[in-house]
């Protein structure tokens, strides 16, 4: 006994006490084969062009996107997410320049594919916002609204073009309803049975979005909320899961995610297929800017998100710092 009660019986502590105990007892450990790194290449320009609310990230240029690739995969990263970014001039309503053969996007995927082969996992962005004039991840009806199935025929080109360019995986992440099937058809039709689809299933309309906006030359005006979920939504989410497995979707997405680990869980948990998670640009400003002000430790908070993620039940995680973390692990 002592002087106030009784001796606790179990003792937790016990197994904190040192780093080689802590280490030991990990129930979750991140591994670079776990990361995916997002990546924006951006056409006509000779040198990489910095993201100012991603300080740390840039519009690649070809060639530095080519040294990006290789350096993730000598640091053991998975794969690799392609965001093109096209010439202003090649913007128009119905996003043409993401289906030209020679667009920015499939140009990257050809160079990419021809640096590094298969030894990272080329992934595409299939989506019109970073093509459309408008912004919207669709193209528009007569009254400005995005038509979900018009948009469909676009996706299943953008499929096409992108599995001629040799990438592995595509991820749609416009929010269409019935895309995921749509692409699988077009896919499978034009002989890219192996092309897996990494379904942007649940995806939030999220202001934590902002600063990829800026990193993409996006020029949407207003918002996305006519087609990515309601925040305050979690029932919904499994709808859309249910639904991307029924379409074929070969992996599935939760975006964003420290927002959203609960959905995270929950996705992990009833999904049969593996889960991503993406961290996204809001994400990596924050702790970032925060870094910047001596506000909190950068390091160990990247390495603490990231954790929390793979906690909640990611398999993997796109994350802007992915070769940096890869790295240090
Ligand atoms: C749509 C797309 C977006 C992101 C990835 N794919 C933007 C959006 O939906 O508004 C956001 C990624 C990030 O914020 O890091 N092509």
């Amino acid at each position: 006994m002592t002087k106030y009660g009784s001796f606790p019986g179990a003792r937790p502590r016990r197994l904190r006490t040192t780093p080689a105990m802590r280490r030991m007892v990990a129930e979750h450990r991140l591994h670079p084969a776990d990361l995916i790194l997002p990546a924006f290449v951006r056409e006509g320009i000779a040198e990489p062009v910095p993201i100012s609310a991603m300080p740390g990230v840039v519009q690649h240029t070809r060639d530095t996107l080519r040294k990006a690739a290789v350096e993730a995969v000598e640091a053991g990263v998975a794969g690799i997410m392609l965001f093109g970014v096209p010439e202003d001039a090649k913007k128009d309503g119905a996003g043409t320049a993401g289906t030209d053969s020679d667009g920015i996007l499939q140009v990257a995927i050809r160079d990419v594919r021809d640096e590094v082969g298969d030894d990272l996992i080329i992934m595409s962005d299939l989506c019109l916002d970073e093509f459309t004039d408008h912004g919207h991840c669709g193209v528009l009806d007569a009254e400005g609204r995005v038509d979900n199935d018009a948009t469909l025929e676009r996706y299943a080109e953008m499929a096409q073009v992108q599995a001629d360019a040799g990438v592995h995986v595509v991820a749609p992440s416009g929010m269409m309803d019935g895309q995921v099937g749509v692409i699988r058809d077009a896919l499978d039709q034009t002989s890219h049975e192996d092309v897996s689809i990494l379904a942007y299933t649940v995806k939030y309309s999220s202001a934590f979005y902002g600063p990829f906006r800026e990193a993409v030359g996006s020029s949407l005006q207003g918002d996305r909320k006519t087609y990515q979920q309601d925040p305050a939504n979690l029932r919904e989410s499994m709808r859309e899961l249910a639904l991307d497995l029924a379409e074929g979707a070969d992996m599935v997405m939760v975006k964003p995610a420290l927002p959203y680990l609960d959905v995270l869980a929950k996705v992990a948990e009833t999904a049969d297929v593996p889960v991503a998670a993406y961290q996204i640009s809001g994400e990596y400003a924050m702790i970032e800017a925060a870094a910047e002000k001596g506000w909190i430790d950068r390091d160990k908070a990247i390495l603490e998100a990231l954790t929390g993620i793979k906690r909640a039940g990611a398999d993997m995680i796109l994350t802007y710092w992915a070769t940096e973390v890869a790295r240090g692990l």
